[in-house]
């Protein structure tokens, strides 16, 4: 301990030196507070304990024929996830547990490769005997986020060609295909198509 009192620098350095930290925790915290609320499910900010449920997911062989494949390894996952929070705090990304308001969790979803003014969204799974609400209004949450608070004003995204089922799903939402390879359709999604799908689904949100 020095002995008297603080000398004016030294109190000014501990003030700053204490404001970063304040700056720093507040940060965190309000990074950690994102959470995307719609009548019936929430989006919360995927943490380390969920890794287990996530790699269940994605473990899953009637959920995982069209994404990229993943090992099957929990120490593998939680460091994933840690390198994660690290592009969560810089704002480049957000992964979310899609789950009901009581905290039962029905799937994930990302935003990810942010652009100038347009954002990908994707590892959109949603376990077997959700209600079936979840899809479309996990969707307009995700678009209600981008488009509203991050102020994106286009979406981009791809989907493998086999997997008819969300290819559907986008193109009613008003999705459109603006390229392809021999292995996915390149969908390019406005703010003015989610305005669109919001009027003709808002009993969703
Ligand atoms: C993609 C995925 C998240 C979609 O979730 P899902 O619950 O299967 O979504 P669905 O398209 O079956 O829609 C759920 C319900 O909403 C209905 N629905 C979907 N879109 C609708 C629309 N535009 N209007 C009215 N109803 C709609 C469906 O008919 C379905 O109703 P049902 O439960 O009575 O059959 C899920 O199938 C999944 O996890 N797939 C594996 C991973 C994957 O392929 N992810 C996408 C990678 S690009």
């Amino acid at each position: 301990m020095p002995d008297g009192q603080p000398s004016t620098e030294e109190a000014q350095e501990f003030y700053e030196f204490a404001l970063s930290i304040y700056e720093q925790v507040k940060n965190i915290l309000e990074q950690n507070n994102v959470i995307i609320q719609g009548k019936s499910i929430k989006l919360r900010l995927i943490e380390i304990k969920d890794a287990e449920f996530i790699l269940s997911l994605r473990l899953d062989s009637n959920l995982n024929k069209h994404l990229s494949s993943v090992n099957n390894d929990l120490n593998a996952q939680i460091d994933w996830i840690k390198k994660y929070k690290e592009r969560e705090i810089e704002k480049e990304e957000y992964y979310f547990i899609i789950e009901s308001l009581s905290g039962e969790p029905y799937g994930t979803v990302r935003l990810y490769d942010f652009r100038d003014n347009s954002f990908c969204w994707g590892s959109w799974i949603i376990k077997p005997n959700s209600p079936s609400i979840v899809s479309i209004q996990s969707t307009l949450l995700v678009y209600q986020f981008a488009f509203y608070t991050l102020h994106f004003k286009k979406s981009h995204f791809d989907v493998r060609k086999e997997n008819l089922k969300v290819i559907d799903f986008h193109k009613r939402m008003g999705g459109k295909i603006v390229s392809e390879d021999e292995l996915n359709y390149y969908f390019e999604y406005l703010k003015e198509d989610y305005e669109k799908a919001r009027e003709k689904y808002k009993k969703f949100l």
